[in-house]
C-alpha cells in the first residue's frame, strides 16, 4: 500500500521546487502557474490568470482533463472555474480586489492525477 506522499490522490500535490527544468513530467502538466502584479491597490480591481500545464500541456479529453481551479488568498477563498474536457482550456483569468495583504495560491483538480496547488503569488498592496 502507497504511503499518502506517494499516492497522488492523498492530499494536494506540489512540486518541491518552483524551476520548471527541476519538475517531472507530471508536476510540469499539473502545477497552475500564477500571473498577476506585484502590486496592485488596495480594493482596485485587477487580473490574475491562472494557467494548467504551461510548462508541458495537459490533456483535454474526455477522459482526462482538468475539473476545475480555484483561487484563494492565504484562506480565503476567492473563486472557482469549472472547466469541461475539449471544450474549455484551463487557463483562466479571475478579477478580484484585495483589502488584505495575503499570497494568492490556486488549486485545479484533474479528474486522473487528482489536486495540486501553485506556488504562492505574494501581491503588494499600496
Ligand atoms: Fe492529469
Amino acid at each position: 500500500m502507497k504511503s499518502c506522499e506517494e499516492d497522488i490522490f492523498c492530499g494536494v500535490n506540489r512540486p518541491e521546487n518552483e524551476d520548471p527544468e527541476e519538475m517531472d513530467v507530471l508536476e510540469k502538466k499539473h502545477t497552475p502557474v500564477i500571473k498577476a502584479p506585484d502590486t496592485v491597490e488596495k480594493g482596485e480591481q485587477f487580473e490574475v490568470e491562472v494557467e494548467v500545464g504551461k510548462y508541458k500541456d495537459h490533456p483535454n479529453e474526455h477522459g482526462h482533463f482538468i475539473q476545475f481551479i480555484e483561487l484563494y488568498a492565504g484562506k480565503t477563498f476567492l473563486g472557482r472555474i469549472d472547466l469541461t474536457s475539449e471544450k474549455t482550456e484551463p487557463n483562466v483569468k479571475f478579477t478580484v480586489k484585495l483589502d488584505h495583504e495575503h499570497p494568492i495560491v490556486a488549486y485545479e483538480h484533474c479528474n486522473l492525477h487528482g489536486t495540486w496547488k501553485s506556488f504562492e503569488k505574494n501581491i503588494k498592496l499600496e
